[in-house]
């Protein structure tokens, strides 16, 4: 296939990030939905899980053997979050007025870009105004591949591992307020499936500097309630897994491991992240509630590692500046970051059409509009 010559945007050191900062704006959710246990679409609120802490210590291990693992061998493009923005511009009866729409994990891999190697690759394409931005599935299998093959210090496998994550979404949520629940359920959730098909998911505007941008992405819990209005923030709960902190080393670890946990947070205005304790073998020691604003500046007074938080924004505030500017005209566009590459490259890869990313039915309903 002929490519299009590669535009090509730097990724400068940190330190030219510097000076004014950019207006970013806070995220507000406007709209919502869920997955069910087998991972079908609804567009409502069914999958919201309530915080509730879990009962320590906990075996992260028990109940690998029924696990309900959702199959992500399937590309899932953007699909329910264009259903959601439609079944929102329906209501309407107009367009919303984003510049970028896309998942939640696109941007949170664009704005830790600054600070680490990782690579990645996406498809873009711009329909009536807005950049549509998804995963390139095959590579994130390829990817995924290479982690789970890579060995572990501890000796454990990366999908028990993996499983340990979701076991302690178990084991700190309730489906439903605590004031709905039996006692029973809240002491007996150990003994819960643990299913990740289940989601709820959350799709907000904000904004970064120039760019206005709409974001999905999952929330794994709300401490009380929503809000009365609608824009108004949300108590949401992002549940991380991590292992005990025991020597300096470990401190940095986790210092650099923040910086995506904020990034995560951030962007779609989740204040507060509850992270549970491991030891090495899986065992749920301890939990520390973090305030998800406070995270920079926790991180920058300890002085183990530098990232800022601020560098992060600007980055991807030109980032999304210069997108715009070369995603003028139709077809599919990759953007690609090679491991450890100081440049994030854009080319055509599809002279016409959007490929899979805009399904049908989202461009039947803009066409009427
Ligand atoms: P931990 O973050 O506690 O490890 P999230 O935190 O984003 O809500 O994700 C929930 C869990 O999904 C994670 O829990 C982890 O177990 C699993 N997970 C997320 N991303 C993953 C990845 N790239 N590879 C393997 N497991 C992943
Ligand atoms: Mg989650
Ligand atoms: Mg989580």
């Amino acid at each position: 296939m002929a490519f299009s010559p590669a535009a090509q945007f730097p990724i400068y050191p940190p330190p030219q990030y510097g000076g004014p900062g950019v207006a970013v704006k806070r995220p507000r959710e406007f709209a919502c939905f869920s997955y069910d246990k087998d991972h079908a679409f609804r567009l409502d609120d069914s999958s919201l899980k309530w915080y509730y802490p879990p009962i320590l210590p906990a075996d992260l291990s028990k109940g690998a053997d029924t696990f309900v693992k959702h199959d992500d061998s399937i590309d899932e493009h953007l699909d329910s979050l264009l259903a959601t923005i439609q079944s929102y511009e329906q209501q309407k009866g107009e367009a919303i007025d984003a510049h970028i729409v896309t998942w939640r994990g696109m941007l949170t891999k664009i704005m830790a870009a600054p600070y680490d190697g990782d690579a990645f690759e996406m498809n873009a394409t711009l329909y009536r105004g807005s950049i549509f931005i998804e995963e390139n599935h095959a590579f994130k299998q390829q990817k995924q591949q290479q982690e789970n093959n890579r060995p572990r210090r501890n000796g454990f496998s990366s999908s028990l591992m993996s499983f340990w994550g979701y076991k302690f979404e178990t084991l700190s949520t309730l489906p439903r307020p605590w004031g709905e629940i039996s006692r029973d359920y809240i002491e007996n959730r150990d003994n819960e499936v643990v299913n990740n098909k289940e989601q709820y998911c959350s799709v907000v505007r904000t904004g970064f500097g120039n760019s206005i941008v709409c974001i999905g992405g999952e929330v794994d819990a709300i401490w009380d309630a929503k809000p009365e209005n609608p824009g108004e923030p949300i108590n949401w709960v992002e549940l991380k897994t991590s292992a005990e902190i025991r020597e300096a080393r470990d401190q940095v670890n986790f210092d650099r491991k923040l910086m995506k946990y904020w990034i995560q947070s951030f962007l779609l205005g989740v204040p507060k992240i509850i992270v549970g304790f491991r030891t090495q073998k899986g065992i749920l020691t301890r939990i520390e509630e973090l305030q998800t604003m406070n995270i920079p500046k926790e991180v920058q007074h300890r002085r183990l590692v530098s990232w800022d938080g601020n560098v992060c924004i600007k980055f991807t505030s030109l980032f999304l500046d210069w997108l715009r500017a070369n995603i003028t005209d139709e077809g599919v566009w990759r953007i690609r970051r090679a491991h450890r590459s100081n440049v994030i490259e854009l080319f055509r890869v599809e002279e016409v059409g959007h490929g899979n990313i805009i399904t049908d039915d989202f461009m039947n309903w803009r066409i009427k509009l």
